[in-house]
């Protein structure tokens, strides 16, 4: 099977990884180092930057900065800038502060939207529809994700049937693209296939995005074997941050770096500069007094020292 020449990675490190990040003495990551952040990872070459999230403060602390970050970004032509909006009162707030992507969320499994977005999938599913009219209506794309697309931290393994039927619901609802969140990071190659089978059957494959957690350590082996089906678009998180405030033992999104060099050992083209990836890791990684723990960035951290 032949490999996609290349590949669009949406880097989630400034929302799916800061979300999940304790506060520091009470306090949430200043948001200059957030702009910062979201600029070193633009100017690295990512086309697409998820910057923050418009969610209730009292649910995700860490995002309640979201208008000033949004606001704040220097903004580099070509990148877009996708901002998480769960319900209208977001999409207003993401609109008002410059949003020209947003991403609707929802989930395969009942117990985890419950935990997630407080509804069910229906409800999440009916307050979704006038998020996307409103954003359509206003020139603003929409993204859409799918979480637990095979296992959920409540429920356990989630049929691909239910995730290919929400996907499908994101997709009449015009989403440009879904984004499949194995949340918990529980998946290996043969049911990822199995389940983006399902979803390609209802939504086109060109349309379809990974977005693996790398809890087991299975991300990279997903990807490659997404890429085997022809999947083309990938999230990722700088230096392996992240994961979810309302998914129990999930681990960070699949970093960034491990990506970028799996891709490049393929001959895959991104448009990423992985030493300034690299760089973006340490600087983030600094503020937060942690090491990445993308296997790649220490590796390559090791060399340059050396
Ligand atoms: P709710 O409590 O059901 O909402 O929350 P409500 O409509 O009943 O309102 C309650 C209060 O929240 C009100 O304030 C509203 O104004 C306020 P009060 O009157 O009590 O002061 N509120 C808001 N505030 C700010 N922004 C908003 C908003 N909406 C209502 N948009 C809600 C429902 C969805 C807001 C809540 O459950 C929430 O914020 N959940 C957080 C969800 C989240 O951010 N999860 C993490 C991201 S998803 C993820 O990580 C998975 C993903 O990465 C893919 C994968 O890995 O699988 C995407
Ligand atoms: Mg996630």
């Amino acid at each position: 099977m032949k490999l996609p020449s290349k590949v669009r990675i949406v880097e989630v490190g400034p929302r799916d990884g800061l979300q999940n990040e304790p506060m520091v003495g009470g306090q949430p990551v200043a948001t200059a180092v957030k702009v910062e952040l979201i600029e070193r990872l633009a100017d690295a070459g990512l086309p697409a930057v998820e910057s923050t999230a418009f969610v209730s403060p009292k649910w995700v602390p860490q995002m309640a900065d979201q208008a000033e970050v949004l606001r704040g970004i220097r903004r580099k032509p070509g990148v877009s800038y996708p901002v998480l909006t769960p319900n209208l009162k977001g999409f207003e707030a993401a609109l008002a502060a410059g949003a020209t992507e947003v991403a609707i969320f929802g989930a395969a499994s009942e117990s985890f939207s419950k935990r997630n977005i407080n509804c069910s999938i229906a409800e999440s599913l009916e307050r979704f529809q006038p998020v996307a009219d409103a954003a359509h209506a206003a020139g603003v794309k929409v993204r859409g994700y799918v979480s637990c697309v095979v296992g959920c931290p409540y429920e356990g393994p989630i049929a691909p049937r239910a995730v290919a039927e929400v996907a499908q619901r994101l997709h009449d609802m015009g989403c440009y693209e879904v984004s499949l969140g194995d949340t918990i990071g529980v998946g290996t190659p043969a049911g990822m296939q199995a389940m983006i089978e399902a979803v390609a059957a209802r939504v086109p494959l060109a349309q379809l995005g990974g977005h693996y957690h790398d809890t087991y350590g299975m991300a990279a082996a997903n990807i490659y074997a997404s890429l085997e089906m022809g999947m083309a678009t990938f999230d990722s998180s700088v230096a392996g941050l992240g994961g979810c405030p309302y998914a129990k033992g999930a681990s960070g999104n699949v970093a960034t770096e491990d990506v970028i060099y799996l891709l490049q050992g393929l001959g895959i083209e991104t448009g990423v500069d992985l030493g300034a990836l690299l760089d973006a890791g340490i600087f983030i990684c600094g503020v937060l007094g942690k090491a990445p723990v993308s296997k790649a960035a220490q590796a390559l951290a090791a060399k340059r020292a050396a």
